[in-house]
């Protein structure tokens, strides 16, 4: 199954990729945990992308698409895969139609519908685990104990590019430069769009119904 997850920041990529991934026994390829990853260990790749996402924006294309190039040839992609935060622009989704090759029928598009304004009060209480990328929330889905990842016992944290004027931008980056991948999908058939709204385990169920 090769399933595409799109929406603007907050709206849960995250948390409901790791459980279709699972569900389905297909790799969760994100490209914001690729980047954070590369940022953290202080590649070339992290040193080139850290300003950008630190400040909201997009990342270049060709990078982007040079990671996706690489992370698809992996041998566990092959029998499917889920993206989050991939393409999120029309060049990204063209150039991914190029990748996947004639595969792309079977190709899944989910877009999670969330408001703006609901999107600000998940990311405001956002933690995540910096060594397993575990996502709480401190009211929705808060750890056992306070502050520490339930699955490794690690110190939970805020991301960098959590603030409110970064927030703010990324929100503007999507309906600007992502929407549009919408359309491209919409246009192809291939786009399920899924109420991103209520408690995860419903938004969950929505998403399995979409895939059928
Ligand atoms: P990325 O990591 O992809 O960030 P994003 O798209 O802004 O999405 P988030 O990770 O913030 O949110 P999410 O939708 O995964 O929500 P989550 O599940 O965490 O990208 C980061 C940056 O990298 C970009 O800004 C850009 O700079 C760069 N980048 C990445 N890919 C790129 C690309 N292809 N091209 C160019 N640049 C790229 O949930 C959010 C919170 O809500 C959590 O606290 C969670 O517990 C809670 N929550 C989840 N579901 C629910 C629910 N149903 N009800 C209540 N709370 C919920």
């Amino acid at each position: 199954m090769k399933i595409i997850f799109i929406g603007p920041p907050g709206s849960g990529k995250g948390t409901q990729a790791k459980r279709i991934a699972a569900e389905h026994g297909i790799p969760h390829i994100s490209t914001g945990d690729i980047l954070r990853e590369a940022v953290a260990e202080g590649t070339e790749l992290g040193k080139k992308a850290a300003p950008t996402m630190a400040s909201g924006g997009l990342v270049p294309d060709d990078l982007m698409i040079g990671i996706i190039n690489d992370r698809l040839g992996k041998a566990d992609a092959r029998k499917g895969f889920i993206l989050d935060g991939f393409p999120r622009t029309v060049v990204q989704a063209e150039k991914l139609d190029g990748i996947v090759g004639n595969g792309t029928e079977k190709l899944r598009v989910v877009q999670l519908l969330v408001p703006d304004e609901a999107i600000v009060k998940r990311i405001a209480l956002r933690r995540s685990c910096p060594q397993c990328g575990a996502i709480y929330h401190l009211e929705n889905q808060p750890p056992a104990n306070d502050n520490v990842c339930d699955k490794d016992g690690a110190e939970l944290v805020a991301r960098p590019d959590d603030t409110e004027a970064a927030v703010r931008k990324r929100l503007e980056a999507f309906h600007r430069q992502t929407m549009p991948v919408t359309s491209f999908y919409k246009t192809k058939s291939w786009l399920r769009e899924v109420d991103g709204t209520g408690p995860v385990d419903q938004v969950f169920e929505r998403i399995q119904r979409s895939l059928v």
